[in-house]
């Protein structure tokens, strides 16, 4: 098969940032292409590159052995290259509908609204997506949001995918249906790119992987020549991951009650129906099922509860706002990172400091200390390995995996009673993610309780001390990950057995 495109000694650098130093690789006619590398080792980047969102420093694409300039992503897309970001560019207050309308302006072949409408239900038709297009954006979840962001591009008919960690905000069985949709359009001809930190998907979609550290291609394998340990070895190289024991048995004293909590979605449903929890001191208590949002939006008082009580150390929080939530000792590890987690045009220097600014160890008199302010980002910076850019640059510059470490180190920076963390390692490298759960075991053995509430279950059996499962809105029942078999707490996720 002739290569459809080639990237060649690119070089990208940003102020004080190599982001990439030298990278090489090839793209095949119906392949699929994964892409992997730490947090913060260039792979964003270089698909801003190949779309024409960045123009490299040095260094060139060739698209079908012609060598090709894009001065925007508008001439990437003309010739067929689309890209679905790992942060979507979606306006929140239109519909589905709008939002795909707006993106397809200029599309020749369609005309009246009716006809377009009729062809974008053809299209959710075609790869079976479950998706309503008068929903306005925002009432959507995130991995509905990214089916969005995929139409545009399958309505465009592109030749060239790009997926930047498309499977990060998906569920289990929603990755199980992209997957579907992507060797179906591998099988019509289409080439993609796969951007993923989950290994065991890196094994089951890819052709060949194109494995990037610190801003170098380091090399490009064939399927067959790869498996999960030396693709993880190559990525890792001599970088140590951290290793972490799980707690003692923790103690009986409650710490967090909640009870026959109820709480309605925008769309009038239960998400939470008559729901009780009991959390103990030092216990790492997994959450699976649906409804786990709005839990964590309960607790963290960002929600209005309709009936039932939320006890913090036996106080009542149940209608407090977010920061009484926080002064209760609640820390919050948010599901949409770039939408409530940082303030992205601050920089990360004062995202680290967002809820205690206040503090006083933070000021001078009246003002700010910019010095303590510095030396903390410094000690977080270091304790996490954050790649940071220079100082002073905006968060949102960072790479995905490096803002959800800043999120983690600045939640975790108070020493909080009780830490809700939603997919914490959502977009972790290997390392990271290990060290994240490591915080949460350390946090344990001195006494933090954690809601952990995730969609993988392998995390789950990892890290927890029990596991409770809610199906429609109700506690199920706790599972042992110790002695329960995935599939006991697949059916309690179901609904058909409780434990
Ligand atoms: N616009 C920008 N300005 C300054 N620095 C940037 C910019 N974009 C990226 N960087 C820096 O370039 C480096 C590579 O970032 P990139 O987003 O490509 O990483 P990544 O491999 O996609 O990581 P992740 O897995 O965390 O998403 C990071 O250090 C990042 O901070
Ligand atoms: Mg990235």
């Amino acid at each position: 098969m002739p290569d459809l495109l080639q990237l060649t000694h690119i070089r990208k650098t940003f102020p004080g940032v190599i982001a990439l130093d030298d990278v090489s690789f090839s793209i095949r006619a119906g392949e699929i292409h994964t892409l992997l590398g730490e947090n913060g080792a260039g792979k964003s980047t270089l698909m801003n590159v190949l779309t024409g969102f960045y123009a490299p420093d040095s260094g060139g694409l060739q698209l079908d052995g012609q060598p090709v300039r894009f001065a925007s992503p508008r001439d990437s897309l003309a010739l067929g290259i689309g890209m679905v970001h790992q942060h979507f560019m979606l306006v929140p207050a239109h519909s589905v509908l709008e939002n795909i309308m707006i993106a397809l302006q200029g599309v020749p072949l369609l005309f009246s609204r009716r006809q377009q409408r009729a062809r974008i239900e053809q299209t959710i038709e075609e790869f079976g997506l479950d998706l309503d297009l008068n929903a306005p954006v925002w009432k959507l979840s995130i991995g509905a949001q990214q089916w969005i962001e995929l139409i545009k591009l399958l309505l465009r008919d592109c030749r060239l995918l790009i997926l930047d960690e498309p499977t990060a905000v998906l569920t289990p069985q929603e990755a199980a249906k992209l997957f579907q949709v992507l060797l179906r359009l591998k099988q019509q001809g289409k080439c993609i790119i796969f951007i993923s930190h989950k290994m065991r998907e890196v094994m089951e979609i890819s052709d060949r992987v194109t494995i990037l550290k610190k801003g170098r291609s380091v090399t490009t394998l064939e399927k067959g020549e790869f498996d999960q340990k030396k693709l993880a070895g190559l990525m890792i190289g001599g970088d140590r991951i951290p290793e972490w024991q799980k707690s003692l048995p923790f103690s009986e004293e409650i710490v967090l009650e909640i009870e026959n909590l109820s709480v309605r979605n925008d769309r009038g449903l239960a998400d939470l129906d008559n729901f009780s929890l009991r959390l103990q001191k030092g216990e790492i208590l997994g959450i699976a099922g649906n409804g786990q949002k709005a839990l964590a939006e309960a607790l963290t008082g960002l929600t209005r509860v309709e009936s039932g009580r939320v006890l913090a150390a036996g106080e009542d929080i149940t209608r407090s706002c977010a920061r009484s939530s926080y002064i209760a000792g609640i820390a919050h590890i948010p599901e949409d990172r770039k939408a409530i987690g940082i303030v992205p045009d601050l920089s990360l220097d004062e995202n680290l400091i967002l809820k205690n600014f206040r503090a006083k160890c933070f000021r001078n008199g009246v003002f700010q200390s910019r010095s303590a302010i510095r030396d903390n980002a410094e000690e977080k910076i270091g304790q996490f390995a954050i790649k940071a850019g220079p100082p002073g640059s905006p968060v949102r510059l960072l790479s995905g995996g490096n803002i959800q470490k800043v999120i983690i180190a600045r939640e975790l920076s108070e020493q909080p009673a009780v830490l809700v963390a939603l997919y914490p390692t959502r977009g972790l490298d290997i390392g990271s993610a290990e060290y994240v759960h490591k915080v949460i075991a350390d946090g344990a053995s001195n006494g933090m309780s954690t809601i952990l509430i995730s969609e993988d279950l392998d995390e789950l059996y990892k890290i927890c001390d029990r596991i409770a499962v809610i199906f429609r809105g109700r506690l199920i029942g706790y599972a042992d990950p110790t002695s329960s078999s995935r599939a006991e707490i697949g059916l309690m996720m179901s609904g058909e057995v409780s434990a």
